[in-house]
């Protein structure tokens, strides 16, 4: 998020390499950047009233594969080819979804730090991000969900 920019007045701290070196190892100590939603398109994201629009097969599938499973995938084992993505943690499947869809709309939807900002590849958009928010809390739907009438 914005505020952990270096820019304006604490630039003077960045005067040696020691300094950058320092703020470095801060964001590698946890102090993991984000880049949340303006907290009225949160707002407005949180809309269920049409719930037919958005399925697991229309959106949700194909945004997991575009974003997530490079780490989050059952396919990958070991930290490495997981970029440490917690053991466990897989979306592979719609249930696998489900079971963190709370974690998933406040991480990948609301505060967007994932991806993690500090590693390249792939991110959703804005836009992208609100219907993953709507997907979720139409209590994410498939088509067969509706074709079992529910
Ligand atoms: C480049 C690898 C990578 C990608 C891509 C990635 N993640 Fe992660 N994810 C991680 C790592 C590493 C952690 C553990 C550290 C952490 O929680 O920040 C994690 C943890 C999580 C957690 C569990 C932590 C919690 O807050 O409960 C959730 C949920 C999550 N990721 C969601 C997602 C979603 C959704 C996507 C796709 C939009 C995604 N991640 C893409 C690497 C990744």
């Amino acid at each position: 998020m914005m505020r952990h920019r270096l820019g304006g007045k604490r630039l003077w701290v960045l005067g040696t390499v020691g300094g950058a070196a320092a703020a470095l190892g801060l964001a590698a100590a946890g102090c993991s950047p984000d880049m949340p939603l303006p907290d009225q398109v949160v707002v407005d994201a949180a809309d269920n009233s049409n719930c037919d629009e958005l399925s697991y097969e229309n959106f949700g599938q194909a945004f997991f594969q575009s974003y997530c499973l490079r780490c989050h995938s059952e396919t990958r084992v070991g930290d490495i080819a997981r970029n440490d993505a917690p053991v466990g943690i897989n979306y592979d499947t719609l249930e696998g979804v489900r079971e963190f869809a709370t974690r998933i709309r406040l991480r990948a939807g609301e505060l967007g730090d994932m991806p993690p900002l500090l590693l390249p590849g792939p991110r959703p958009s804005e836009q992208e991000r609100v219907q993953l928010i709507r997907w979720i809390d139409c209590d994410t739907p498939s088509e067969a969900d509706a074709a079992g009438g529910g």
